[in-house]
């Protein structure tokens, strides 16, 4: 059978597996915070939808000059989309040329290895530590001269642990400046050791950072799809270039101005998640002893070839995790009763 003309690298991307939603069931698998929308946002949402017969602001300006002014650099130098998964593939697709690669740690976001495919590039994967953390030293010696950029995921996705300073200073000084350090930022609200870096702060004069954020995780507006990224002015212009146009819909940036009203709420739910994270990782600890440390809203049980088998047994409880055949299951945070919850299902099955 022949799929003419479609491309046929197509057909050996891996498809975006999303998280399990079942009515009534437990959603512990997609990283969302249970905790509703920030105060103001479902009235910015109502309010914006009386223009709902109107293109959205294209340049999407309210909220990057926000977004400049609360991160101290010019609006001309973020991008947004619909969500910081679509921004990525945007960014792939601004430096992808024939051949051209882009470097990131395995296992990592999910998205990642569609967006190279997408834009035409090779991923090169570089197993991650046996403790379930980017292999830096390995990650620099897989650039070559093809490489166009290398991704960070910190916190990583689905495992947990971040990237330390010590570790991204050292990718900065031994990568060429042509190869865009991409740092995936989209569980930094969730980070609580002081001494990780924050990759705006730290590396944002750099020429080759490419920091992304997301709305959708700590800020809670998963469902209206909006990321941002920081990066060199030319380099926000191209992916700018890249994102379809009116790509942020118009409820979607009020409902970002809002929550941004609402930080202090946002940091008070980010320390619920983050305390019940040291609880349960450490009672999933007596079971599970090797599972990681963890700076994001999940926490990664390394369980190998039996990780379908408990995300089956979680299921039959009514709780949805989200298994990685053959590797362990990614468990998100939840209210501390659902937490409690998945930790039965932990000790029924073990
Ligand atoms: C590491 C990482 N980056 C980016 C995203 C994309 O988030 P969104 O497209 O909702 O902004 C996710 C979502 O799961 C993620 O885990």
């Amino acid at each position: 059978m022949t799929t003419e003309p479609i491309r046929e690298d197509l057909a050996a991307i891996p498809r975006y597996v999303p998280g399990k939603a079942l009515p009534q069931a437990l959603k512990l698998s997609s990283n969302e915070v249970p905790y509703g929308p920030l105060p103001g946002v479902a009235e910015a949402i109502a309010d914006a939808a009386a223009n709902a017969h109107r293109y959205p602001d294209m340049g999407v300006t309210r909220l990057r000059d926000e977004l400049a002014a609360r991160l101290g650099v010019g609006a001309e130098r973020i991008a947004t989309g619909t969500g910081s998964v679509a921004l990525i593939g945007h960014l792939l697709q601004a430096v992808a040329s024939p051949g051209s690669e882009v470097v990131y740690s395995w296992r990592s976001f999910e998205a990642y290895p569609i967006a190279a495919t997408v834009a035409g590039m090779k991923s090169v994967q570089v197993p991650n530590t046996a403790d379930h953390r980017h292999d830096v030293e390995a990650m620099i010696a897989a650039v070559g001269p093809d490489t166009r950029a290398l991704i960070v995921c910190s916190p990583n996705n689905p495992t947990g642990p971040s990237v330390t300073a010590a570790e991204l200073d050292r990718i900065f000084a031994a990568v060429p400046e042509s190869v865009l350090v991409v740092i995936d930022e989209a569980y930094r609200e969730f980070v609580n050791d002081p001494s990780l870096p924050d990759g705006v702060e730290r590396y944002g004069d750099r020429p080759n950072a490419v920091v992304f954020r997301t709305f959708s995780k700590a800020w809670g507006l998963a469902g209206l799809r909006i990321g941002y990224m920081v990066a060199r002015a030319d380099v926000a212009d191209a992916v700018r270039r890249c994102v379809i146009p009116f790509a942020v819909n118009g409820p979607g940036q009020a409902a970002a101005l809002a929550a941004l009203e609402a930080e202090d709420e946002m940091r008070r739910r980010a320390a619920l998640v983050t305390s019940e994270r040291k609880r349960v990782v450490m009672a999933a600890r007596d079971l599970v002893p090797e599972v990681p440390q963890t700076q994001a809203n999940f926490f990664w049980l390394p369980l190998g070839e039996r990780a379908v088998e408990f995300a089956a047994h979680c299921e039959e409880r009514g709780i949805l995790v989200r298994p990685f055949a053959g590797d362990g299951v990614r468990v998100t945070i939840g209210l501390p009763e659902e937490n409690d919850a998945l930790l039965e299902a932990l000790r029924d099955w073990r």
